[in-house]
């Protein structure tokens, strides 16, 4: 008998076949046993009818716990009632192994709990879900970029020297040397962008945080373009873009998860270029109206990402921001020099910075002068600074944490269900 994904399962209509997965769920009335088997792409209900309760179909179908490992054989059966559409008539089943008491039970769990067993909250059917979509915004945002004709250039975890910022590094020993996992690899990235003129880097970044928030995590996963040449509004114009594509295939191709989340898709739906756009400048009062104590220099915090919501309705873009708290690589507007031309793109509904990025620095003396401010060694950036010095180019780029985006699309209460395995604040087990 063939071997079948339930996902695929509508190719096979009247066939004879086999499913090979993991009880979900069971349930009994009379001559009728009712199987829930999940295999990964799906669940299906399997039936088995039998006059006689005694039959040796039922005995092994009756020892069956939930989460035991089995092989269905049976055929497929359209059914407008089922969910999905199908459902099996089971002419006999293998049990693979019949599981122990399984820990997580349809009973509402502490999230300590389920924490502690991340590696089998894995396989119920919300994150399921989540991890679902996951797998469709990453691959969205590979086809967005390789189809846009950028190369896909990885750069390194292990890095000699800071990108945004030497509080959060985690250090290592790299041999008799000192090494940092890597917070971003745009540093890199402008190389390679003068080697290749439009890139990205897709990989995980590391960050020290004390944040305990229901936004941060230590390790994330980014994606990060950038273009030789591009300036400020051309990398706008490019976060637009790519986050349009993005919510496109999810609410393309991702409708029924959505709806296992129970996430209102309006918001989702109505997101359109141009994101509604101000200056930091512009966005002080605003916020103070709100209520928020925000001055010239302070950071967004929780209270402000929320605001951004209610004053917009859509996720926005924020730019210009204080040189003091950016990055020593941004580029400083020429009108305003206190200000950079820094972006970034807050989501509506209170989920909070989706990009981070903007113009960089391509002036040599501007740039060694920053290095110096921020008193970071001039020995570890010497490759960095010669990209200024053998055909400097204007040039702009950001990161979009997947995590973040999927948290906002799925409707997600904590960031921790946005990956599989999460690493938090002193929680690094499973
Ligand atoms: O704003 P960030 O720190 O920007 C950079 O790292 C730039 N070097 C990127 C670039 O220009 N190439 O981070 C970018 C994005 C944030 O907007 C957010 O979505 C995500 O990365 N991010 C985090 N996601 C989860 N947990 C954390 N602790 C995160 N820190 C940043
Ligand atoms: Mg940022």
């Amino acid at each position: 008998m063939t071997w079948v994904y339930i996902e695929d399962i509508a190719g096979y209509r009247d066939k004879d076949i086999e499913l090979r997965g993991w009880l979900y769920n069971k349930r009994s009335s009379g001559k009728i046993r009712f199987l829930q088997l999940r295999d990964g792409t799906g669940l299906i209900q399997c039936t088995a009818f039998n006059p006689d309760k005694d039959n040796p179909l039922f005995k092994k179908i009756d020892s069956l716990t939930q989460e035991s490992s089995l092989i269905v054989f049976g055929k497929v059966k359209e059914d407008p009632r089922a969910p999905g559409g199908f459902e099996i008539e089971t002419s006999d089943i293998d049990i693979v192994q019949i599981a122990d008491e399984y820990p997580i039970t349809p009973k509402e769990h502490g999230t300590q709990f389920l924490m502690e067993h991340r590696h089998l909250w894995l396989r119920s059917r919300r994150q399921n879900a989540v991890l679902q979509i996951r797998v469709d915004v990453i691959r969205a945002i590979r086809d967005f970029f390789d189809g846009r004709g950028f190369r896909n250039m990885d750069t390194p975890f292990l890095t000699p020297s800071a990108c945004e910022g030497t509080s959060t590094l985690f250090e290592t020993e790299y041999f008799d040397q000192k090494a940092f996992l890597s917070q971003s690899g745009q540093l890199y990235n402008e190389a390679t962008a003068a080697a290749f003129g439009k890139v990205y880097c897709f990989g995980p970044a590391f960050r020290a945080e004390k944040s305990k928030t229901r936004k941060h995590l230590i390790e994330f996963w980014m994606v990060e373009p950038e273009v030789a040449f591009a300036v400020l509004e051309d990398i706008i114009e490019l976060g637009e873009d790519l986050i349009v594509f993005i919510m496109d295939r999810v609410l393309t191709r991702r409708r029924n998860e959505l709806e296992i989340l129970e996430r209102d898709t309006a918001p989702l739906e109505r997101i359109k270029k141009p994101f509604p756009r101000m200056t930091y400048e512009e966005i002080l009062p605003k916020l103070n109206e709100k209520g928020s104590d925000i001055k010239w220099g302070g950071d967004f915090g929780a209270p402000e990402e929320t605001m951004f919501g209610e004053i917009f309705h859509h996720p926005c873009c924020i730019t210009h921001f204080p040189a003091e708290i950016k990055a020593f690589y941004m580029q400083p507007d020429e009108k305003r020099p206190d200000t950079v031309l820094g972006v970034d793109f807050f989501a509506d509904e209170g989920y909070g910075e989706l990009i981070g990025g903007g113009q960089r620095i391509h002036d040599l003396k501007l740039l060694e002068q920053r290095l110096k401010e921020h008193k970071l060694p001039r020995e570890a950036y010497e490759w960095y600074i010669d990209l200024r010095k053998y055909g400097t180019f204007p040039h702009s780029g950001f990161g979009l944490g997947v995590e973040r985006t999927l948290g906002w699309i799925c409707g997600t209460k904590h960031i921790r269900e946005t990956i599989p395995f999460p690493r938090l604040l002193y929680r690094i087990y499973p």
